[in-house]
């Protein structure tokens, strides 16, 4: 096992009718900019729920933060914020709504362009902030990350800031999720365990199992689920399992890849493609190309998660592969890049981009412009 530091600072608040604990999680001599994204939360009791607890507090209100929060939506909501002298904020929505909240909070505290912070890619001066997840994917409710997109320019960053002080977890508020955000947040969830589990064996038996455990838990439960978007203990397990993908938690010791999620991020700035419709895409031509690199880590995968004992070592990852990308087709989601419209001329730019910023990602540090090319043709 590597080295690690862990501390996880973000009190998680869970279950049906926790929204009236908002009250006591917030100090009550604050000013609160409270964020929101479309109105989905106007439809489900969330911003019902929201205001009766904060009900006499002092707060003001910013709507509108998109999926795939852009940096100039984000200026007005900052600009605001500054005006209003706020010193508390609170997102109310999904990961997209809690990704911009992190720029804010760090942008109330800087004079110049919020893009500086995004593009220098970290920034933990900033104002406290607090959730209510209402979808779960990302895991945002519960790490320090953020991924902040430009429309201008067509770009899409990582950017790090603080924890949120608290998060509010109520499985009854994803009952109006529609099919598609299902979809593509078990996807999300799958694949950041995946990005954090599919490098190599044998470095800890007890995280290699927590992400075993958090996979067998999505593949059990996303056909019920699509049978059902409204069963409260399936929606719990779900939102659990997508807070404890990505809340550092399985990756302790352990090496990562991401590179997945890289080349992601790019289909999404260069075609709005939603982001678990992206690596449900991305994941399966990572594993055939890298295949040999990651062949241990995937028999072992496939024979813990799949059940796959039978067959050649060879076999053994082919049908490791093809039960991965048939879960992601069982949730509706396409696979291949031609589906989506998405052909060699895309290809090309990720290339460019990669080799431009001379990134290389991955366990092993590979996945560069011309690795990103050949993952895409596999996805062809
Ligand atoms: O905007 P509203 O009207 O609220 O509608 C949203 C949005 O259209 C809707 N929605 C959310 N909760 C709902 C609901 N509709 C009905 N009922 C509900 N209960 O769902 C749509 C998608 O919301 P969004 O917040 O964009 O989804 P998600 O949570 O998947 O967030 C995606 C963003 O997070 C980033 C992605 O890149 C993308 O920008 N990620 C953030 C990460 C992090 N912070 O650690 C890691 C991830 O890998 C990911 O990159
Ligand atoms: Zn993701």
């Amino acid at each position: 096992m590597e080295n690690f530091i862990f501390q996880n600072p973000t009190k998680l608040v869970f279950g049906k009718g926790m929204i009236a604990k908002l009250s006591r999680l917030i100090p009550a001599d604050r000013r609160v900019m409270i964020t929101f994204g479309g109105g989905s939360v106007r439809r489900n009791g969330v911003y019902d729920e929201v205001c009766k607890a904060l009900a006499g507090r002092d707060t003001v209100e910013f709507w509108g933060i998109e999926p795939n929060p852009s940096i100039e939506t984000l200026r007005k909501a900052i600009a605001l914020g500054k005006e209003k002298r706020v010193d508390f904020l609170l997102a109310v929505g999904g990961g997209s709504v809690i990704d911009g909240t992190k720029l804010i909070s760090a942008g109330l505290l800087y004079d110049g362009d919020a893009w500086d912070l995004v593009l220098k890619g970290s920034e933990t001066h900033a104002v406290p902030f607090g959730t209510v997840l209402t979808i779960p994917a990302t895991g945002s409710e519960m790490n320090n990350g953020a991924v902040i997109s430009r429309h201008e320019t067509k770009e899409k960053y990582p950017f790090y800031s603080n924890y949120p002080r608290f998060s509010v977890l109520d499985p009854e508020k994803t009952f109006t999720l529609p099919e598609r955000q299902v979809a593509c947040g078990i996807a999300d969830t799958f694949v950041h365990v995946m990005e954090q589990y599919m490098t190599v064996p044998g470095v800890s038996r007890v995280m290699d199992r927590w992400a075993e455990g958090i996979l067998q838990t999505l593949v059990e439960i996303a056909p019920k689920i699509r049978a059902n978007r409204q069963d409260y203990d399936l929606m719990a397990d779900f939102m659990l399992s997508a807070t404890m993908g990505l809340n550092g938690f399985v990756a302790l010791g352990v090496p990562q890849d991401w590179a997945t999620h890289m080349i992601g991020h790019e289909l999404t700035a260069l075609h709005g493609l939603t982001h678990g419709a992206t690596l449900a895409i991305v994941l399966p031509g990572t594993l055939r190309v890298l295949r040999e690199q990651k062949g241990a880590k995937l028999l072992q995968y496939g024979e813990r998660v799949w059940g796959i004992t039978a067959g050649s070592r060879e076999e053994r990852i082919d049908c490791a592969i093809a039960r991965t990308e048939e879960f992601f087709r069982s949730l509706g989601l396409s696979t291949r890049l031609p589906e989506e419209g998405i052909g060699a001329g895309t290809i090309a730019e990720v290339e460019r981009r990669f080799n431009e910023r001379g990134v290389h990602f991955g366990e092993a540090g590979n996945v560069d412009g011309a690795m990103a090319r050949r993952i895409l043709e596999a996805c062809m």
